[in-house]
């Protein structure tokens, strides 16, 4: 059946979600002014690996292009996929995307959380709430019978709200033995449309909104892209169990 995964597959995306938001937790409370994200990056391959992990981000191909870090590191105007460097310190003010894939036993957990450093802007503390809602919101529809367009709808609408740009080009997408597998999820959509909802699906869902405009361009690392108005960014990703029931979170570290 089309992206159902089995039981056995499940508790194996399970524990790699499990995995992927313990090392994601672990560099959210270690992030801080005056750290690069090249140790950013180090200390989440070291967890990765004592987890009994591996990055599902490293080496990872883009046609010519190879993912050289361990993790997603997008600083302010970086909206997803930057790289890890000794030149980036964190300095005060920053708003830090996080994103952590791992693969475990074969299969992918995928999950990301933003972060600001103090002293926090009043305008970028409201986008990152606001991100982190429209997440919280749409997973609400990842309900066997709804469709993919529901999700994508369910960013769309709250975030319509705000004055805020929507990133178009990247998407979420289910995960299983790779990282991005089918159904793409647009943060943008009509409801009603797209794949039919159905228990067993694993969907990542990740809304990258911007605070200006969704604009983008891409540096010429051929990974990071940024914001075409340098404007901050935010970016908050779940991995979720489409059930009988309630979505399950599988990206909530349960210890
Ligand atoms: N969560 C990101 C995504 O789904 C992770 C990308 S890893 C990279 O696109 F290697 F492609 F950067
Ligand atoms: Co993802």
């Amino acid at each position: 059946m089309k992206y159902i995964r089995s039981d056995e597959e499940i508790q194996s995306i399970r524990e790699a979600c499990q995995i992927a938001a313990t090392v994601l937790k672990r560099l959210v409370d270690s992030v801080e002014e005056g750290i690069t994200t090249y140790d950013l990056d180090q200390l989440g391959r070291k967890a990765i690996e004592e987890l009994g992990a591996e990055s599902a981000c490293h080496n990872y191909r883009n046609g010519d292009h190879v993912f050289p870090a361990y993790t997603c590191l997008s600083v302010n105007e970086e909206i997803v996929h930057g790289i890890g460097t000794m030149r980036r310190t964190i300095l005060a003010g920053d708003v830090v995307s996080i994103d952590v894939v791992v693969r475990y036993r074969g299969f992918i957990g995928d999950n990301a959380h933003t972060v600001l450093i103090e002293p926090v802007a009043e305008e970028n503390a409201a986008l990152i709430d606001a991100t982190r809602e429209s997440l919280n919101y749409a997973i609400s529809f990842a309900r066997a019978g709804n469709r993919v367009g529901d999700i994508s709808n369910a960013v769309e609408r709250f975030i319509k709200r705000h004055n805020y740009g929507i990133v178009r080009e990247f998407v979420g997408h289910g995960v299983g033995k790779t990282m991005h597998e089918l159904p793409q999820i647009p943060n943008f959509g009509r409801r009603g449309s797209g794949s039919l909802l159905k228990p067993g699906m694993c969907l990542a869902i990740e809304p990258m909104i911007n605070l200006g405009t969704g604009k983008i361009d891409m540096l010429e690392d051929g990974w990071t892209a940024v914001t075409r108005d340098r404007k901050p960014s935010a970016h908050f990703e779940h991995t979720v169990l489409v059930t009988n029931g309630e979505p399950e979170i599988l990206t909530i570290p349960k210890n």
